[in-house]
C-alpha cells in the first residue's frame, strides 16, 4: 500500500490546482459578468429649451444625469414611499393637472385631511423656495416633507430603505443612478429632485410669441403694447394686466415671492411664509404662483378656495379683503384693498390670457414625465 501514498499525494496536488484554478477562473468570469451588468456610464440631463432661458440650476452635489431622472420618476409614481404602499407622490400630482390635483385640499394615507391644496410642479429647476409657505430652499429638502408627513405618506425612513434594499429592482436602478451598493435615504432624495428638475414646461402660445416679441421690442415697443398689438387688449386689461405681473411677474416660474393677496381678514387660518421667517408682519404671505398653465391647475390658492379662474379673477375684481398684511401692490392711496371695477370685456381679455396665452397643451400629455 505504500505505492498509494505519493500517487494520493499527487492526486491531491492535482485537485489542489484544479481547485485553485477553477476559483480563480469563477473569479475572473464573476467579475467580467458583474462588470457587464453593473457597467455604468454618467449620461447629464439635457434640458430641452428655449436658448434664451437662463440656465438650470444643478446643484453640484446631485447633477441631473438621465439615470437620475429615470429612477425619480419611477419613485415618483411608486406608492413603495408610503408606509403602507397606498399613496404616491403622483396621488396628489396629477400630470393632467400640471401635476397639481383637483381635490381642494389634499388627502394623505389612510384618507387623512392635509389642510393645503397641492402645487403645480413644472420648471422647478428655476425656483429656490419650495411650498406655499416657502418653507424649503431646495428640491433635496423639499421632497422630505411628503415622504414623511404623517397625513400624507408617512413613512418611516430607515424602514424605507430597507424596503428599497431588499428589491433587486430598485437596488440596479440606485446603482445606474448614484454607484452605489446600497441605498440610503440622501438618495431617494437626490433622485426626486433630479426628476421634479426634468420637468419643463415651455410651449404656451406666448412662448411661441417669443421670437416676434423680442422683435418688437428691439423696435422699441413694451411688452403691454405688444400685447395690444396683437391681441387687441383694451389700455384697462392691460393696466391689469401689468398689476398682476408686479407679483406674478416671470410666467415661466413665478418670481418666488412671498405677498399676501388679501383673501382673508385674518390670518388665523393660516400664518403662511410666518413659519419660516417667525415675524408678525409675516403672517398670511403665501408663494405668488406662476401663470404658466394655470388653467389646469385648479382649484386655487393654497387652501383651494375657487374653483374656477373667473371666481380668482372677482375676487381681485372686488373681493380683497383688508387683511393688516395685505401687499402694498394690491392697496390704493389710501391704504385700502384695490378695486379694479373691470368690465366684461377686461373679464374676458384678462381670462383669455390665463386660460389660452398661458397654457402648454403639450406639457399635460407630454410621455416622457409619465411612466
Ligand atoms: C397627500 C398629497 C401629497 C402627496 C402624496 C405629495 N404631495 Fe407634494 N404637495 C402637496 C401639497 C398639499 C403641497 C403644498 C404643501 C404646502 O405648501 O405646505 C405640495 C407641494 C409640493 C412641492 C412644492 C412645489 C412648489 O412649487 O413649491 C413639491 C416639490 C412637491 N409637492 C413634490 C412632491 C413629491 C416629490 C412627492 C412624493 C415624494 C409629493 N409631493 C407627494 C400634496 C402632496
Ligand atoms: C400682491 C401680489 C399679487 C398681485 C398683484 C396679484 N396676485 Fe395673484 N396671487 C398672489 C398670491 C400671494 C397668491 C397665492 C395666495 C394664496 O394662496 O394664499 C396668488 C394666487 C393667484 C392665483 C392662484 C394660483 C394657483 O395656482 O392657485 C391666480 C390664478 C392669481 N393669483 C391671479 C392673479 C391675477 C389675475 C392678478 C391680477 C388681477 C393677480 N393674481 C394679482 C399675489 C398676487
Amino acid at each position: 500500500m505504500v505505492w498509494l501514498w505519493p500517487v494520493r499525494s499527487s492526486n491531491t496536488m492535482n485537485r489542489k490546482v484544479y481547485t485553485l484554478l477553477f476559483l480563480v477562473t469563477i473569479c475572473i468570469v464573476s467579475l467580467f459578468v458583474r462588470s457587464c451588468v453593473m457597467h455604468r456610464e454618467t449620461v447629464y440631463f439635457r434640458y430641452d429649451i428655449p436658448p434664451e432661458l437662463p440656465q438650470a440650476y444643478q446643484p453640484s452635489h446631485n447633477a441631473t444625469t438621465e439615470a437620475g431622472v429615470a429612477l425619480g420618476k419611477t419613485l415618483f409614481f411608486s406608492t413603495e414611499l408610503s408606509r403602507n404602499n397606498t399613496v404616491s407622490c403622483s396621488s396628489c400630482h396629477d400630470q393632467e393637472k400640471a401635476f397639481a390635483e383637483s381635490r381642494t385640499t389634499s388627502e394623505g394615507i389612510d384618507g387623512q385631511k392635509v389642510n393645503r391644496n397641492s402645487m403645480p410642479l413644472f420648471n422647478l429647476a428655476w425656483v429656490d423656495r419650495f411650498f406655499w409657505d416657502g418653507r424649503a430652499a431646495s428640491l433635496e429638502e423639499a421632497v422630505n416633507f411628503p415622504i414623511t408627513a404623517h397625513n400624507e405618506m408617512d413613512s418611516d425612513t430607515n424602514r424605507l430603505v430597507q424596503r428599497l434594499n431588499r428589491s433587486a429592482r430598485f437596488r440596479k436602478q440606485f446603482y445606474a443612478a448614484f454607484g452605489i451598493e446600497e441605498v440610503r435615504y440622501v438618495h431617494v432624495r437626490m433622485a426626486l429632485a433630479q426628476y421634479l428638475r426634468s420637468i419643463t414646461s415651455y410651449a404656451s402660445p406666448l412662448d411661441r410669441m417669443y421670437p416676434i416679441v423680442s422683435e418688437l421690442m428691439a423696435q422699441g415697443l413694451s411688452q403691454p403694447e405688444i400685447m395690444q398689438r396683437e391681441f387687441g387688449f383694451s389700455d384697462k386689461t392691460i393696466q391689469t394686466l401689468q398689476l398682476c405681473e408686479t407679483c406674478h411677474s416671470n410666467i415661466t416660474y413665478g418670481n418666488n415671492k412671498m405677498k399676501n393677496n388679501g383673501l382673508d381678514i385674518s390670518n388665523a387660518g393660516d400664518i403662511g411664509f410666518a413659519v419660516v421667517s417667525g415675524k408678525k408682519t409675516d403672517e398670511g404671505l403665501f408663494k405668488a404662483p406662476s401663470f404658466r398653465n394655470v388653467a389646469f391647475s385648479g382649484p386655487y390658492m393654497h387652501d383651494g378656495r375657487f374653483a374656477t379662474l373667473e371666481e380668482v379673477l372677482e375676487h381681485y375684481n372686488s373681493g380683497i379683503q383688508p387683511n393688516p398684511n395685505l401687499s402694498e401692490e394690491l392697496r390704493d392711496e389710501a391704504g385700502d384693498p384695490v378695486r379694479l371695477n373691470l368690465g366684461e370685456r377686461e373679464k374676458k381679455e384678462i381670462l383669455f390670457f390665463l386660460t389660452r396665452l398661458m397654457s402648454d397643451t403639450s406639457f399635460i400629455t407630454n410621455k416622457k414625465y409619465a411612466l
